[in-house]
C-alpha cells in the first residue's frame, strides 16, 4: 500500500476530544509534530490536569531532545504548549478542524451522541476518527452522516514513547480518508499499519488474551505475577512483564475491553473473564494509577 505524499489537504489542526491518558498524549504529539490542536474536556479543572501531565511529558521528551540546553528545552515545551488551545464544548471545537479525535470514556452510546451532535458543526472536510481500544469503529460512526470520513486511529500508551499507530478502515472510509491518516500518523512521528474494523485490531488482539491468559496461569496457581513477569521480560524480550503492563495500562481498561468480547463471543476461551481482575476493580485496585493493581506502587 503506498501512501503518496501528495494527497490533498494534509491534515493542520486537529481536535481531541477527551483530556485523559490518551487524549493527552495524543495532543502532546500532535502539536509537538507542529499541528495546532484543540483539546476537549468537561470542566476546566480536568483540562488544567491533562494540560500539567502534557508540560511535565514535554519536560522528559525536552531533556532527551537537548541535554544540557536548559534553554532551548524551556522554549522547546514553551512553544508545543502555544500550540494546544482548550476548550470545554466539542461542539465548538468541531467548528473549524481538519480532524477530531476522539478518546472519551469506551461507552458506545456516549461516543455515538458526541459524534451526532459533532457531525452537525463540523465542516464538509473534517475527518473523524475514535481511538477506541475494542468498540467497533462502524459502529460508532453510524451515528453520522459522514461514514467516508471516518477511520479509526489508535494509539498506545505512553503515546509520546510508542512508535505505532493502528490506522482502521470501515468497509465506507474512503481511500482518500484512509490516506489523510495514514500520512497524518506518519506526520506525528509515527509507524502507521493498516487494520480492518475487527475486535482489537492488531495488538489488543494479542496482547489483551496474553494478559489474561497470564492472569489464569495466576489463577491457577501455576507461577506467581513477579515469575510470570520476569520470565517474559528476560525470556521474551518483553520491555514490561504481563502483570506490570495491566497495571500500566489500568485494569478497568482491562477488564472493560475483555467483559465487552466475553459477551460478544461467549464461545472464544481466550476473551472470557477473570474472577481476579474482576475482585481487583471491584475493590478500586485498577493498577498504577489507584496506587494499587496487581502490585503496590508508591503514590508520588
Ligand atoms: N512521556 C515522555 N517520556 C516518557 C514517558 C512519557 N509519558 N514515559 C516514559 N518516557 C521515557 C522516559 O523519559 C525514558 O527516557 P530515557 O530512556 O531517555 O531516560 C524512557 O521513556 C524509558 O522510561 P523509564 O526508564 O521510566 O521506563 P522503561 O524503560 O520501562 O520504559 C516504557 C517505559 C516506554 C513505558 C516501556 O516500559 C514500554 O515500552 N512498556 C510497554 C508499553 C506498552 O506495551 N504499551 C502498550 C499498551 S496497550 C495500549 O496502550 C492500547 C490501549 O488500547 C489499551
Amino acid at each position: 500500500f503506498s501512501t503518496s505524499p501528495a494527497v490533498a489537504g494534509a491534515i493542520k489542526h486537529v481536535t481531541v476530544i477527551g483530556g485523559g491518558l490518551m487524549g493527552s498524549g495524543i495532543a502532546q504529539v500532535a502539536a509537538a509534530t507542529g499541528h495546532n490542536v484543540v483539546m476537549v474536556d468537561q470542566t476546566d479543572d480536568i483540562l488544567s490536569k491533562s494540560k500539567a501531565a502534557i508540560q511535565k511529558s514535554l519536560g522528559r521528551v525536552a531533556k532527551k531532545k537537548f541535554a544540557d540546553d536548559g534553554e532551548r528545552q524551556s522554549s522547546f515545551v514553551a512553544d508545543v504548549m502555544g500550540r494546544i488551545q482548550l476548550n470545554t464544548d466539542p461542539v465548538d471545537a468541531a467548528k473549524s478542524t481538519d480532524l477530531v479525535v476522539e478518546a472519551i470514556v469506551e461507552n458506545l452510546d456516549v461516543k455515538k451522541k458526541l459524534f451526532s451532535a459533532l457531525d452537525e458543526a463540523a465542516p464538509q472536510h473534517t475527518i473523524f476518527a475514535s481511538n477506541t481500544s475494542s468498540l467497533p469503529i462502524r459502529d460508532i460512526a453510524e451515528s453520522t452522516n459522514r461514514l467516508d470520513r471516518f477511520g479509526g486511529l489508535h494509539f498506545f500508551n505512553p503515546v509520546p514513547m510508542m512508535k505505532l499507530v493502528e490506522v482502521v478502515k470501515i468497509p465506507e472510509t474512503s481511500n482518500e480518508t484512509f490516506e489523510r491518516l495514514v500520512q497524518l500518523g506518519k506526520a506525528m512521528g509515527k509507524t502507521t499499519v493498516d487494520c480492518k474494523d475487527t475486535p482489537g485490531f492488531i495488538v489488543n488482539r494479542l496482547l489483551v488474551p496474553y494478559m489474561m491468559e497470564a492472569v489464569r496461569m495466576l489463577e491457577r496457581g501455576d507461577a506467581s505475577a513477579r515469575d510470570i513477569d520476569t520470565a517474559m521480560k528476560l525470556g521474551a524480550g518483553y520491555p514490561m512483564g504481563p502483570f506490570e503492563l495491566a497495571d500500566y495500562v489500568g485494569l478497568d481498561t482491562t477488564k472493560f475491553i475483555i467483559d465487552g468480547w466475553s459477551k460478544k463471543y461467549p464461545d472464544v476461551q481466550i476473551f472470557q473473564e477473570s474472577p481476579y481482575v474482576n475482585k481487583l476493580v471491584a475493590d478500586g485496585k485498577l493498577g498504577k494509577k489507584t496506587g494499587e493493581g496487581f502490585y503496590k506502587y508508591d503514590k508520588k
